[in-house]
């Protein structure tokens, strides 16, 4: 897969994505990851990429002209792959990132990831430019950096040979097919030494070897904490 992020702020991504699970998917090959600023398509000696908004008011906007000249750089010769490639502008205004938008983003070849800052963008960006609005949450960040962050690790991850397959096998929000109709369910709960530590105990059936009753003592608790603590997950399913 291949990912171009177009930031002004390119320096936020050192660390988060040097690395981790990104560092070895990015040295591995499985995934490139280029970040570009937005100030390399400005024309004027100030590298100028927002203006006043039309018509008064506070904040900076994007400008329309600069994001439809990066996203060109990279954009055409790829997606004419039959929507292989998508352009995912992150913003409070879009549909709130979840596990199943990850899963149908790793199939595709080619994101290209625009993070605004200041007041927004040009609605010509989104009405134009785009093919998916993206939020990570009903909140408002600075910029779309940390976003843009948060879906590409989630993304990644879920490349094949970033993960052993079974890390991903009973994570919260992966369908299990266990239930019908398949069901999102949140992770079983964990343990490991120490066996008892200030009188608090591992549950006994974690240390009898016995597999199969393991499995179906691990199954129980995926429901009951995801019926407990995220019921709207099993709502009109169970
Ligand atoms: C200060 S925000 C602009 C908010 C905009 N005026 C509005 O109310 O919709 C600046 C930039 O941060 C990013 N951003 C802020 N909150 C976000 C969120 N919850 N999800 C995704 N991107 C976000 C977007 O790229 C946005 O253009």
């Amino acid at each position: 897969m291949k990912i171009d992020i177009l930031t002004l702020f390119p320096e936020m991504f050192r660390g988060p994505f040097d690395m981790s699970m990104l560092k070895k998917a990015k040295d591995e090959g499985l995934v490139e990851i280029n970040i570009h600023n937005l100030r390399d398509w400005t024309k004027d000696k100030h590298k100028t990429v927002d203006d006043r908004p039309y018509g008064g008011g506070k904040g900076m906007v994007i400008r329309v002209d600069i994001v439809h000249d990066a996203i060109s750089n990279f954009q055409f010769p790829i997606s004419n792959e039959k929507k292989k490639s998508k352009v995912i502008l992150l913003s409070p205004q879009g549909k709130v990132f979840d596990q199943k938008k990850a899963q149908e983003l790793f199939k595709l070849e080619h994101l290209i990831l625009i993070a605004g800052h200041y007041e927004g963008f040009d609605e010509r960006i989104r009405e134009h430019l785009v093919d998916e609005e993206i939020s990570i949450g009903d909140y408002v960040l600075t910029g779309g950096e940390l976003p843009a962050m948060v879906l590409v690790d989630t993304v990644v991850r879920l490349l094949p040979g970033v993960l052993e397959p079974e890390a991903k096998e009973h994570e919260s929000f992966s369908l299990t097919s266990n239930l019908k109709p398949p069901t999102s369910l949140l992770d079983f709960p964990t343990y490991t030494r120490p066996e008892t530590f200030r009188g608090w105990k591992v549950p006994k059936i974690l240390l009898s070897g016995n597999h199969a009753e393991i499995e179906k003592w691990r199954k129980g608790q995926a429901l009951k904490r995801t019926k407990q603590k995220r019921p709207d997950l099993l709502k009109d399913k169970i």
